[in-house]
């Protein structure tokens, strides 16, 4: 056979743009599964319409609702009360792989890439042939309709049926049609989402119609917005000899010195001249001029300083009270405890903050069958839900070596939900469909103290309830005798017998003040025990 030359073989050589990458490869986007691909498109509109609300410091209220069209077929509906999208930008933001408001800034948000959108009218567009329909209307008036879709060949939006509308509200609706995708009511469901969503964002308002068309309302636990994180600059301990390279090729500083202090936190002057001793020529070279050996020394010196730890104030966790309020709110629990770490740096320089919360009874856990539960572990990555690949989770990992049944929990009978969200300027994902969190040691380890501590906290009232029962059983068999008592002294002494009783009485009282006041469950141990009194939560109006 004649062989191929290589001037022959590469007659086929092409490139290709990101969007027909994506094309052939959507599972990396979150599309495998029929259900999973449909979560995955409620998810990437509702992260952006919460993103863009708090980024506007607007209470969120968003509105989702899936429409049958078919066989594995649905309609989305997605719209929100948020800042909406200027005209001239709305192809480029919603058909633009790679495009948007997030990427290039480091300020913990939920979305980070500018794929999310875009990728849903990718998946849309190659599973139906149609465009999304986009209605907004932002805050100087502008309001509009369109239709979007993807040139593939060049990740390029084509913007058609451009339209005034008279929209009265400022926000943003999706519209857009998918199929190879299938709702199913189940812990890897869009309602289980939402519902998750609901738990880590008291802020958030969530108003859900399912295909039957029924509706389910997620009412907001509190009235105000998360602290806005303020947005930061990488930490020189939590380079790469390759992010070192990017951040100066792309610098316009002159020299080394200055490009270390406009670019990344906690490099002050004095940082530069203990550099100085260390690399000393290295400090006045053209950044733009670092070659990976550069690079390599410069990392080499930096990791032997002492650096002042990352400011936490770059991150923004849900805090205590207001997962107490959306724990309430959402699993109405008989009891619960929270703990809220102080931050943790992993990779040597990333803050990251670790949330957990351990509820027990109500809503919490996972019925299997009436009176039959066992326990669930709800995973959050800056307050996101995330629903699939457990097994490779830092969360899952952190979780199963958490020796529950020191603490009397019983993960496989109770009804316990186990709550970890995890909140950073950069969440490690282990893969780009963003539903496991690496399993970093430093992040592993946090999660485990913060679970402990909440099994902790949850033990204290399992014993107090336990020690109040038996205190009130001894109670109640000693108050019996006492009538009795009471009686035969009457009988022996000719004395008042309800006298008598009373004075035994008190004399008991003093013995076991709580069980003799009948307290109840609540007011025990330092675990929070829910009122009962739950907000109007999820309620089906059918
Ligand atoms: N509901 C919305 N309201 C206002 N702007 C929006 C909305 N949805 C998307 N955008 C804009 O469109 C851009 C692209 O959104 P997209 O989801 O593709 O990327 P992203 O959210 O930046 O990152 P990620 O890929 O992680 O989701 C956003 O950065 C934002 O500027
Ligand atoms: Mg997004």
């Amino acid at each position: 056979m004649e062989e191929k030359k290589a001037n022959d073989i590469f007659k086929e050589f092409k490139e290709h743009s990101i969007a027909e990458f994506f094309k052939k490869n959507k599972q990396m986007l979150g599309y495998a599964g029929l259900v999973r691909s449909l979560v995955t498109v409620v998810h990437e509109y509702i992260t952006n319409s919460i993103d863009a609300c708090e980024e506007a410091d607007i209470l969120p209220d968003i509105s989702v609702k899936l429409i049958q069209a078919g066989d594995n077929r649905y309609r989305v509906i997605v719209s929100d009360n948020g800042p909406g999208i200027p005209k001239k930008f709305v192809g480029r933001a919603l058909a633009t792989i790679l495009a948007g408001t997030k990427f290039h800034r480091y300020i913990q948000q939920r979305g980070q890439q500018g794929i999310g959108a875009s990728g849903c009218t990718l998946f849309s567009q190659v599973t139906t042939g149609k465009p999304i329909h986009v209605e907004s209307r932002t805050a100087n008036g502008e309001s509009y309709s369109c239709n979007v879709s993807i040139d593939t060949l060049h990740n390029k939006p084509i913007v058609t049926d451009l339209n005034g509308t008279d929209r009265t509200t400022n926000g943003l609706t999706v519209d857009a049609e998918f199929a190879e995708v299938k709702y199913e009511n189940s812990d890897h469901g869009v309602y289980e989402y939402i519902r998750r969503t609901a738990l880590a964002n008291p802020h958030v308002q969530i108003l859900f119609t399912d295909p039957e068309g029924k509706e389910y309302r997620f009412v907001r636990a509190v009235d105000s917005m998360p602290t806005r994180p303020k947005p930061t600059k990488p930490h020189p301990l939590g380079l790469s000899i390759n992010d070192l390279l990017e951040f100066a090729h792309k610098s316009d500083s002159r020299k080394v010195s200055s490009f270390l202090m406009e670019n990344f936190a906690r490099v002050s002057q004095g940082k530069v001249e203990e550099l100085r001793d260390i690399v000393e020529d290295m400090l006045d070279k053209d950044p733009g001029r670092l070659e990976w050996g550069d690079a390599e020394q410069l990392l080499n010196a930096i990791k032997k300083l002492k650096w002042m730890a990352p400011d936490p104030s770059v991150i923004s966790a849900i805090g205590e009270e207001h997962i107490k309020l959306a724990l309430k709110n959402i699993l109405n629990p008989d009891f619960m405890h929270v703990v809220e770490r102080k931050a943790a740096l992993f990779y040597g320089g990333i803050p990251f903050v670790v949330e957990a919360a351990i509820a027990y009874g109500g809503a919490a856990g996972k019925k299997i069958e009436e009176d039959i539960y066992e326990g669930n572990v709800l995973r959050f990555a800056n307050r996101v839900p995330l629903l699939f690949d457990s097994g490779s989770c830092a969360i899952t990992v952190a979780a199963k070596s958490t020796q529950w049944k020191r603490y009397g929990i019983d993960m496989e009978s109770q009804p316990v939900s186990v709550f970890v969200n995890v909140s950073s300027v950069y969440i490690p994902y282990s893969g780009v469909g963003k539903e496991a969190i690496a399993q970093e040691d430093e992040i592993i380890d946090e999660i485990k103290l913060a679970l402990m501590e909440a099994a902790r906290g949850v033990q204290r009232y399992i014993r107090g309830k336990q020690q109040l029962g038996l205190e009130t059983s001894k109670y109640r068999t000693i108050e019996r005798y006492a009538k009795q008592l009471a009686k035969d002294v009457s009988t022996l002494t000719g004395t008042d017998g309800s006298e008598v009783e009373k004075k035994l009485e008190t004399l008991i009282s003093k013995h076991y003040p709580r069980a003799s006041e009948g307290h109840s469950e609540e007011d025990d141990g330092d675990a929070e025990g829910s009122t009962g009194a739950a907000v109007s939560t999820a309620t089906k109006e059918e």
